[in-house]
């Protein structure tokens, strides 16, 4: 089963949003490095950026019948949405969430996460590095069944 590797809103535009915080690193480059890395420690994965709260939630619910873990950056989701925790509470599966930024030098309203109360742990500011440190982090979580 894959990991499935969900990105939320304005994810899309990496590489050209904001890129003194989010960096040069476009989606593309962050889903190739992720298959490399995956690959590298015997791990498939699913990889899917959506703008729309329902489909991400759609995204989890899938990843909880059909995944062995979740690595999660919700974007400005992550501090609004309490379907997205639920559906990742509902999923069982081990879930690890990624910011590039470091969320915790930004603006007060980015230092609440609702994805952290579903996540074993939370990787932020390391930029694209962060999901490859992600799949590290998850490598170990995952069941042998799986
Ligand atoms: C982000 C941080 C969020 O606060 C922001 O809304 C994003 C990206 C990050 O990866 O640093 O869109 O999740």
């Amino acid at each position: 089963k894959p990991v499935y590797i969900l990105n939320g809103p304005n994810l899309n535009l990496l590489g050209q949003r904001q890129p003194e915080i989010y960096g040069a690193t476009t989606l593309d480059d962050i889903k190739a490095l992720c298959e490399q890395h995956a690959a590298s420690i015997g791990l498939q994965t699913a990889f899917h950026q959506s703008n729309h709260e329902g489909v991400l939630v759609d995204q989890i619910q899938e990843a909880r019948v059909k995944g062995c873990g979740i690595i999660l950056n919700a974007a400005a989701y992550t501090h609004t949405s309490v379907a997205i925790l639920d559906a990742l509470l509902a999923s069982d599966l081990p879930i690890v969430e990624v910011h590039l930024s470091n969320i915790h030098q930004r603006d007060t309203f980015r230092h609440h996460s609702f994805v952290s109360k579903a996540a074993k742990g939370m990787i932020c500011g390391f930029g694209a590095q962060g999901y490859v440190l992600a799949l590290d982090a998850l490598k170990p979580l995952i069941a042998p069944s799986s």
